[in-house]
């Protein structure tokens, strides 16, 4: 239907009114515009003026150059007064965001900077995690490097590693105290976990890594809840010398009639204290070591003692030693570090050292630790050592590589 009023054309004055309004309203549109920017960028200087004065000047594009990968502007910003001691509010400090930008100068800057390699978030993830998660291998590796000369400073200045501490309790502390066998694991006094039988596969491969053939010698410190010795028992080893320093597990293995098996040696006491007698029961084929509550400087000089020196404990050539591998095992960070710096120390003793990458079929989650003071494994993947004696190169030396006993 037609419309009553039909539309009048737009001709002339219309047309010109139509122009006039547009340009007022533009030009206000412009003004307000103009006087609002003002207004802004002066709040934005307060904002600056605010953080410079309380310390914290580009503190958030610190982090966000370090996200960036954007060495150049974050060294910038740290010459301009940025702190670089920051955080987000989960706690994460600009070695986190550079990981997770994967920028190895970055991550280079931060920590000549002076962020701690070992730095953990609210979350207890460390700047490795960031890394790893957005598959930044080479910024992985420069901060396991960084992990290592860190290390290397503590070792010279003579004190405790920060990164592979002991599970629980000290070790004389502990053997000081009761023990509890309770279904599925050992606990000390303090209910930290002693031994847990979520490690049994693992003992399986430990055992079959140091002892390939029946009719051998071998030794095992640590008995616990005598899974890798079960399984030692049933590759059917001619000696088989255990060394446990507990009393109650010392007794526990007595009820259990290990003290009647054929071939089988128990030496109680601490190892420390007992090598004069496991090293006349040896030499060894194959050796393996699990104790609690001990450092990693414990574990050192166990290789010492079994690997230097005119008599060591492994069979030479032909022996096999490995250990329980849990160094670092609450980050996979401080564990790739120490198992470097394991494999380097058995170096210099003449040991080499090949770890043997073992996904955890196990899942060990928050479920196998309840009840546990302390979870000491959370990784995914397990590195099993597998050392041996490495092989004299020719001209180097004046060790015969036949002799069972020489020194290493
Ligand atoms: C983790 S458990 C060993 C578990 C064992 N691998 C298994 O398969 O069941 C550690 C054992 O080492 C013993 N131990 C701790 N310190 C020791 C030391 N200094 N010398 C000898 N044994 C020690 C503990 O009493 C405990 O029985």
């Amino acid at each position: 239907m037609p419309s009553a009023t039909p539309l009048k054309p737009i001709t002339g004055m219309l047309k010109r009114r139509i122009i006039r309004d547009l340009a007022v309203g533009l030009g206000g549109g412009y003004v307000i515009a103009e006087v609002y920017w003002h207004y802004f960028d002066k709040h934005l200087k307060r904002v600056d003026d605010y953080y410079a004065k309380h310390g914290r000047l580009g503190s958030a594009q610190l982090l966000s150059a370090c996200y960036d990968g954007d060495c150049e502007r974050a060294r910038a910003l740290v010459a301009q007064g940025a702190e670089i001691f920051v955080t987000d509010e989960t706690g994460r400090t600009a070695l986190h965001f550079a990981a997770a930008s994967g920028d190895v100068d970055t991550v280079r800057y931060v920590l000549e900077a002076g962020i701690p390699w070992n730095a953990l978030d609210v979350g207890g993830f460390t700047a490795g995690d960031y890394a790893e998660a957005g598959g930044h291998d080479a910024a992985y590796d420069e901060l396991v490097q960084a992990g290592i000369r860190a290390e290397m400073v503590l070792r010279l200045v003579g004190a405790e590693p920060a990164a592979a501490g002991p599970g629980g309790a000290a070790n004389e502390d502990y053997l000081s105290q009761p023990v509890e066998y309770s279904g599925d694991k050992l606990v000390d006094a303090e209910n930290n976990g002693v031994m847990m039988s979520w490690e049994a596969p693992l003992m399986e491969l430990h055992a079959r890594a140091i002892c390939a053939k029946p009719g051998g010698a071998v030794l095992n410190v640590g008995f616990g809840m005598g899974i890798v010795d079960t399984a030692l028992q049933a590759l059917q080893p001619g000696r088989h010398v255990i060394v446990e320093a507990h009393p109650d597990v010392y007794r526990h293995m007595k009820s259990e009639g290990w003290d009647a098996k054929l071939g089988v040696h128990i030496v109680f006491g601490r190892w420390q204290d007992v090598l004069d007698e496991v090293r006349a029961l040896g030499p060894y084929d194959g050796v393996f070591f699990d104790t609690f509550g001990e450092f990693y400087k414990d574990l050192a000089e166990f290789h010492t003692a079994a690997f230097a020196g005119p008599c060591p404990l492994l069979r030479r050539p032909g022996g096999v030693y490995s250990f329980f591998n849990g160094l670092g095992g609450d980050h996979k960070l401080f564990h790739d570090v120490y198992c470097r710096i394991a494999a380097a120390d058995l170096g210099r003793l003449g040991i080499d050292t090949e770890y043997s990458r073992v996904a955890s079929d196990v899942a060990v989650d928050e479920e196998t630790w309840k009840g546990v003071k302390r979870p000491y494994w959370m990784l995914k993947c397990y590195n099993l050592p597998t050392c041996t004696w490495a092989a004299v190169q020719d001209g180097a030396g004046a060790e015969d590589d036949a002799a069972p006993q020489d020194a290493a």
